[in-house]
């Protein structure tokens, strides 16, 4: 009889009948068809798989399934709450972020963890937090700036 890891996945209950040892990445998005969370190295060396796992960013290419049970998983498509687009997205949209895009749902999973501990953070803060989340297109400029233009309207409000 095939395993079964219960887990919530972007607050809806759910359960993979895949093998334990399957990489949390695989699982969302072909059992769960999620692909805004995107595989590049596959050895927690670039950040597009990120994730939240109980609201740490997580790398989901390296996390075998079965270590998230009973967990809260949040993915790119849960990070919103309602329709409306997290303030990240929408800053990213004002501030054009993305290039090919390929790197941006982790991008964007990383910063929503940083503001979350931290609604202002320093640059050096914020260089240390998206260390690990690496773009091809070169876009850590625009990244940084729709960081900011968050966390300065949050701590004006
Ligand atoms: S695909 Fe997971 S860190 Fe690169
Ligand atoms: S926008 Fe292309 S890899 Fe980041």
């Amino acid at each position: 009889m095939a395993n079964t890891v219960a887990f919530m996945l972007n607050g809806r209950r759910v359960s993979s009948q895949a093998p334990a040892d399957t990489p949390l990445l695989w699982v969302i998005r072909d059992e769960f068809a999620l692909t805004g969370t995107k595989f590049g190295c596959g050895i927690a060396q670039c950040g597009a798989c990120t994730v939240h796992i109980n609201g740490q960013p997580t790398r989901a290419c390296v996390l075998p399934v079965g270590a998230v049970v009973d967990a809260e998983v949040v993915t790119i498509e849960g990070l919103a709450a309602s329709d409306a687009p997290h303030p990240l997205q929408q800053a990213w949209i004002e501030e054009q972020v993305p290039q090919c895009g390929y790197c941006q749902s982790g991008q964007i999973m990383s910063a929503a963890a940083l503001l979350r501990e931290n609604p202002n953070p320093s640059d050096e803060q914020i260089n240390e937090a998206m260390n690990g989340n690496l773009c091809r297109c070169m876009a850590y400029v625009r990244i940084k700036r729709a960081i900011k233009k968050v966390a300065h309207a949050t701590t004006r409000s």
